[in-house]
């Protein structure tokens, strides 16, 4: 088989350099051990996240030209619309300037104090919204899920039984609704399988309680469901991501994944109350509900970048680069989350420097050893960003520790990603090296975002 290309060819430059190893140290010492406090200027390769990271094609950049900015009704609202309810079949469509608002306000709209949301995964904004508003978010993966070096098609599935035990244990009435994160992020970026979505929601249907789907990586599950899924080989990926969507009874979703966009996100659903409700908030926190705090041209870029993403060649070559990465990183030994997942690989930070404890955070320590070899930005998804404290305020460690290397859609090509190997086995080999941290400053929320570090 031949090379898979990127089936692009690029036509504008962004300069790209690498400050020097001092220079690295310097600026992590100054962002307080924290990547996310440096500048994006002093990153060499920037994996923070795929997330409003992409490179947007030539027929994104032509449909921003044609933007209506009208304040109500406006073509694009309707071409948008109109995408949106192809792909899901759903009746009312929601514009959001980007995922977390759609999650802030289903939340606000639909749960209460005492309420509880079933995910496979929740994101951390999508749980810190929840519980914002004083609901339990819970987290029910399959049990591969939990097992990084497990070789299994679909570890983002819900576990079924838990499923049930959590609607047993605490009765349908506490659960407005229940989610399900396409591809499971927080779980290795894990496709979830169309039978688990079905059954899913059939086991919902008999406690009457609606499904939503956090639907910001869909296009690459259908990927995953076209390519491992028994049934799916001869369909279009935008059937798949209809079939799955009718399963479901409203989704939130971030457009700065998979609607290839820099900026968006909506919130569609069936149901006419829920819609109603929506609405009434939207236009409090975001703006009237055709254009919901997005420029017209955004609205025209995301309805040409969700079609975008649902091209084969497109998803082809995507799903090539993750595994590119892996195969490279398997044949060194370094272990991280198998297999591959559609956005980004894993490391697994306990298995890489398994001398640092849980609570000396293994992922910091791995994502600023990347940064200072090769000015490579990761990001840790492990006890700083899931930190969890029991009722006697007593820390409590993540089950995993990883560190993501999320990939910008369309932007980087196979040296880059050679370049990120050899700073990967560098830092491998030199894995002794990698100490412990502990917090200095952590704010109330979301506290991965904007704590400070220092070395133990
Ligand atoms: N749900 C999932 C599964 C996500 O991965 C994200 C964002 C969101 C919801 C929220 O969307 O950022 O538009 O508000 N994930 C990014 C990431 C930030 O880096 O994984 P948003």
């Amino acid at each position: 088989m031949r090379t898979i290309i990127e089936p692009f060819r690029i036509k504008m430059t962004e300069p790209l350099k690498l400050i020097s190893r001092d220079q690295r140290l310097e600026a992590l010492k100054r962002a307080h051990y924290n990547v996310f406090l440096l500048d994006a200027e002093d990153c060499c390769i920037d994996l923070l996240t795929d997330s409003g990271t992409g490179a947007m094609s030539t027929q994104q950049w032509a449909a921003m030209m044609i933007g209506d900015e009208s304040y109500a009704g406006s073509r694009s609202w309707k071409k948008f619309a109109q995408t949106v309810q192809t792909i899901t079949g759903m009746k009312h469509v929601f514009p959001t300037h980007q995922g977390r608002a759609a999650e802030g306000i289903l939340a606000y709209t639909r749960l209460k104090p005492g309420d509880v949301i079933p995910n496979n995964s929740h994101f951390d904004t999508t749980r810190a919204n929840v519980e914002f508003v004083g609901a339990r978010a819970v987290d029910l993966v399959c049990a591969e899920g939990l097992e990084p070096g497990l070789e299994a098609p679909f570890k983002g599935n819900m576990d079924l039984v838990k499923l049930q035990r959590c609607i047993d244990e605490h009765g349908p009435q506490k659960i407005p609704f229940c989610m399900i994160t396409v591809t499971n992020n927080t779980g290795g970026g894990q496709p979830v399988a169309m039978a688990n979505v079905r059954q899913v929601k059939q086991l919902l249907n008999k406690h009457r309680i609606p499904l939503v789907i956090d639907a910001c990586r869909f296009a690459e599950n259908a990927y995953f469901i076209h390519e491992r899924e028994p049934g799916y080989k001869d369909k279009s990926l935008l059937a798949i991501a209809q079939e799955m969507f009718s399963y479901a009874d409203a989704a939130t979703m971030s457009c700065k994944k998979d609607g290839l966009a820099n900026i968006g996100g909506f919130f569609t659903c069936r149901d006419d109350q829920w819609a109603e409700d929506f609405k009434n908030l939207l236009i409090l926190r975001e703006g009237f509900p055709t254009y919901g705090g997005l420029a017209g041209r955004d609205l025209e870029v995301i309805a040409v970048g969700l079609n975008e993403a649902l091209e084969e060649d497109y998803q082809v070559y995507r799903h090539a680069t993750v595994q590119y990465l892996g195969k490279k990183l398997a044949a060194l030994g370094v272990p991280f989350v198998r297999p591959v997942g559609g956005h980004a690989v894993f490391l697994d930070a306990k298995a890489f420097v398994p001398h640092v404890p849980a609570l000396q955070y293994p992922g910091i320590g791995l994502v600023n050893a990347l940064y200072v070899a090769g000015g490579i930005r990761g990001v840790e998804l492990g006890s700083v960003m899931f930190g969890r404290f029991d009722k006697d305020g007593r820390e409590q460690p993540s089950p995993l520790e990883l560190v993501r290397l999320a990939f910008p859609r369309r932007v980087y090509t196979q040296s880059h990603f050679d370049y990120l190997i050899e700073v990967v086995e560098e830092v491998w080999r030199n894995r002794q090296a990698v100490g412990g941290h502990r917090i200095t400053y952590q704010p109330r929320f979301l506290r991965h975002f904007s704590a400070h570090f220092e070395a133990v």
